[in-house]
């Protein structure tokens, strides 16, 4: 948890908690089989699972499932079946038609094969069955995003109150790595916008596309303000500027909602 935004509680309500709440707010019906794609320490499986739905959680990371299945003891009686696996997505073969929806949240982008992810996950969901997507759009990073990250970001680190400082004193070569970070210096490739929505488009029937606020997480992930009243402070309204900046068209967005039908007949 030390690490994490898990660290404070009020972290969690403007991170996690409405994450979970996008997700688990867009199935609708009752006693539903559900995938959790990549599932992590199984918040938000074990949230599905107290709403009444059968959940399979799957995650790579053994670590992760380990958590998730401490965590499911919390599970409150008369909720819905609740199971874990460790199993990479793309070698796992499930059972074909079984669910009612499939959830990747912030899983997508890392698979190899987004296309194959997704046909995989048209190929498990019964006909009519739902995709939900909730996954990054990192390389929609632009400059005027950039900079207003480094105008959060810079005066932190002069104050001591962010665990990793290394960005220039020069805003140029700030905003620069900023940008790089965010497109290329991730990981060796993270999917782009395009490479997930393409696919997504092709294969579902699109019901809701929205965006929504990211960029905090990555600040409120390494803030580390000795006084909790003042980092709740400027962790809301860190929140509360990237919502209202992202209301006016004036940076980018880096989160996405997708929630879809599984199309009948696969495009050829
Ligand atoms: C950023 S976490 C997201 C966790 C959770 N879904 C959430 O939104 O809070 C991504 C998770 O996906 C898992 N993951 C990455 N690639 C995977 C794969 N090929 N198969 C299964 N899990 C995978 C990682 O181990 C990690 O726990």
């Amino acid at each position: 948890m030390k690490g994490s935004l898990w660290r404070r509680a009020f972290l969690v309500k403007l991170t996690h908690a409405p994450n979970a709440r996008l997700l688990t707010g867009s199935i609708s019906g009752r006693n539903l089989k559900i995938l959790d794609v990549g599932c992590g320490t199984g918040c938000i499986s074990l949230e599905l699972s107290r709403m009444g739905h059968d959940v399979l959680g799957l995650d790579l990371n053994e670590r992760m499932i380990e958590i998730a299945t401490r965590t499911k003891k919390t599970k409150d009686s008369g909720s819905g079946k609740l199971q874990y696996e460790m199993a990479d997505f793309d070698k796992w073969s499930g059972t074909a038609g079984a669910y009612d929806a499939v959830i990747f949240s912030r899983v997508l982008h890392d698979l190899p094969d987004p296309e194959n992810a997704l046909l995989k996950a048209h190929r498990l969901l019964k006909s009519r069955g739902r995709i939900l997507c909730l996954e990054y759009a990192y390389n929609m990073m632009d400059k005027k995003t950039a900079t207003w990250l480094y105008q959060i970001r810079k005066p932190l680190e002069l104050q001591d109150w962010y665990s990793s400082p290394h960005l220039p004193d020069d805003p140029g070569k700030g905003v620069d790595l900023i940008m790089h970070e965010a497109v290329t210096g991730r990981k060796q490739h993270i999917n782009t916008f395009e490479e997930m929505i393409r696919p997504l488009k092709r294969l579902f029937h699109q019901e809701t596309f929205s965006w929504h606020p990211y960029h905090f997480w990555d600040v409120l992930s390494d803030m580390r303000i000795p006084n909790p009243r003042i980092e709740e402070r400027l962790a809301t309204m860190i929140k509360k500027l990237e919502e209202f900046l992202l209301g006016k068209g004036e940076i980018q967005p880096a989160l996405f909602l997708y929630k879809g039908t599984k199309a009948r007949r696969l495009p050829r």
